[in-house]
């Protein structure tokens, strides 16, 4: 959820992890820092809130002339957001930053502060920095003492290190992401490559536990002692992708860029039908994610279920990875994440494992854990997605889920294949949708003052109402609640009032007349009702969008790019910080 950055070469790190960082705001924004690094000294400067306060700060500071260093941009864990317990954090020859969690941390820093040695701040990165240093201390050998360390340190982390007496970087990692970068005479560590695509797109991917040696002549990684080969891959990420271009926001230049990643990801698996695995081997599947990819999961159980007629239940990572879980020999566990880091979705996944069952990530982030670790992988195509409120990755990861749905029931004869002819045409009519600009902002303008609103819609509009609500939420800070249509008569109905904005999502042809009588009762009850379908054919109501129809397989995707961009344009007439909203982090990698 924070981003780190490490810099060693013949270039000026300040800049480097300046840039690094600002590429990484969206992972955790509510305090950065930074240590920079010559022979002689260690020096850090840390600042609350955005990295554009640390830049005016290291602007206004004499600064060591280093040719090495860490920075960090965090989203508080533990302890508040202060000065104190912003990283860097150092203890005697050691300066770290650390993304992730230690569990056992109260418990190490007890005996810490038995033996004498004093904490100056409520965080778990401290005591990583003070354990390491104790072992340096007792063996001068680096190695040892962060081996040492690793041992006894229980939890998630992904650490940069500098040891003062010595001319290097050091990185370390488990269950929390971070790539080494290789420049030309000069190397990086990041937890996420965006940070330091304007220098390098070669990288090594750490393995955990695996230690990373950055010095001015290369890097090398050893485990146990033993020096790991390691290959050097390219990513195809490019530094306009982490860029606004012409846009004001990255979560409208997301929404914006949807026909051609949709374009992108379709033509992939047209082109290579082999990659979608048939699901007929399976006699059910659970789909486990988090947030928005659950939601996506939730479309593509309604299309399973009802076109290829597979049975498929959908669960909350973090409960999934708790409960009890019947399984049989024919489950298939599919893992959807956009970032591929989320905790609790990567925990669901190891216990599927561990339980002898297949496993399906439908991911975007290549270099993943979860891309890693599953055993069958569909990549969408989306590219970077920096604003935290994912828009194209959903889209996408309902793409996969519909041309999976499509090749399962094909393989049962239980569709054709002209869905596909429709499916081709989607990129057309979703820039069609994307230009109605003027009819969402004028549903922004009518809803941007209210503080409660509700989602209705049955079935697979139930599911789509599920993600609109988040997005209002999440960009907008409004409160809204996304219902079953039938299921408001039973109390939340009591909860109408006056102009209150209702959504009613009606898609589903089978279901629409019965979700029109609920929109018709709670109207009656003063709501502001507001239509999003595809049938054109229904009385009116208080505000009105309509897309074009298509095969149910495809229809929620011409909708949801609708909601995405209501929540957009309220989220911006009431001055939200649309693309780093408070409290949110774009990849949630603790529990
Ligand atoms: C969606 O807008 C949210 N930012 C959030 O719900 C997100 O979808 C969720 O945290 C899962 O993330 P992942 O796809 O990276 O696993």
């Amino acid at each position: 959820m924070c981003g780190i950055v490490g810099y060693i070469g013949r270039n000026n790190p300040k800049e480097i992890l300046l840039a690094g960082l600002k590429n990484l705001e969206y992972r955790g924004y509510d305090s950065a820092g930074i240590a920079l690094k010559n022979e002689e000294n260690v020096q850090i400067i840390k600042s609350i809130g955005k990295i554009s306060a640390l830049e005016e700060k290291i602007n206004d500071i004499e600064l060591i002339n280093a040719n090495m260093g860490i920075a960090h941009t965090r989203w508080a864990t533990h302890g508040k957001v202060t000065l104190e317990n912003a990283h860097p954090h150092q203890a005697g020859y050691i300066t770290v930053v650390h993304n992730g969690i230690i569990e056992n941390a109260n418990e190490l820093k007890e005996n810490l502060v038995k033996e004498g040695i004093s904490f100056y701040s409520d965080t778990d990165t401290e005591v990583i920095a003070a354990i390491i240093n104790k072992f340096y201390c007792e063996s001068k050998n680096i190695f040892k003492a962060i081996s040492k360390a690793l041992n006894i340190l229980k939890g998630s982390y992904a650490l940069g290190i500098l040891v003062s007496d010595i001319d290097k970087v050091y990185a370390v990692r488990k269950n929390s992401p971070l790539i080494v970068g290789v420049g030309k005479d000069e190397y990086f560590i990041a937890s996420d490559i965006a940070a330091i695509i304007n220098y390098t797109n070669r990288y090594i991917l750490l393995d955990e536990d695996e230690i990373c040696e950055l010095s001015f002549k290369g890097v090398e990684v050893s485990k146990d002692g033993m020096i790991v080969e390691k290959d050097v891959l390219t990513t195809d990420l490019i530094s306009e992708d982490t860029s606004k271009g012409k846009y004001e926001h990255f979560m409208l230049k997301e929404i914006m860029e949807e026909p051609n990643v949709f374009t992108k990801t379709l033509e992939k698996y047209l082109n290579n039908p082999d990659l979608l695995i048939d699901l007929n081997k399976y006699e059910e599947i659970h789909i486990v994610a988090c947030g928005s990819a659950m939601y996506a999961g939730m479309v593509g159980k309604y299309l399973l279920e009802e076109v290829a007629d597979i049975k498929v239940d959908v669960e909350c990572a973090s409960e999934y990875r708790y409960k009890k879980v019947f399984y049989n020999k024919k489950t298939l566990v599919i893992l959807i994440s956009q970032s591929g880091e989320t905790a609790d979705t990567i925990a669901a996944m190891r216990k599927a494992k561990e339980n002898g069952i297949d496993t399906l990530a439908i991911v975007n982030v290549k270099t993943s854990t979860i891309a890693r670790e599953a055993l069958y992988k569909l990549f969408i195509e989306a590219g970077a997605e920096i604003a935290v409120a994912t828009t194209k990755a959903y889209l996408l990861q309902v793409l996969v889920l519909s041309l999976l749905t499509v090749n399962t029931a094909y393989k049962k004869n239980l569709v054709n294949l002209d869905a596909l002819d429709e499916v081709k045409k989607l990129p057309m009519m979703l820039d069609e949708v994307l230009k109605r600009s003027a009819d969402y902002q004028k549903i922004a303008d009518t809803i941007y003052e209210n503080e409660d609103i509700f989602f209705i819609g049955r079935g697979i509009d139930y599911a789509i109402s599920m993600e609109g609500s988040l997005k209002l939420k999440e960009v907008a800070y409004i409160h809204s609640e996304a219902y079953q249509a039938g299921e408001l008569k039973h109390g939340t109905i009591s909860l109408i009032e006056d102009n209150m904005p209702v959504f009613a999502i009606i898609t589903d042809e089978k279901n629409k007349d019965k979700t029109l009588s609920n929109v018709i009762e709670v109207k009656s009850r003063g709501a502001k009702v507001i239509v999003i379908t595809s049938e054109d054919d229904l009385e009116k109501f208080d505000y009105e969008i309509i897309v074009p129809k298509v095969n149910k397989l495809f229809q929620s995707m011409l909708i949801v790019p609708v909601l995405q961009l209501i929540a957009y344009y309220t989220a911006l007439k009431r001055n939200c910080e649309i693309d780093k909203p408070k409290n949110l982090a774009k990849s949630v990698t603790v529990e």
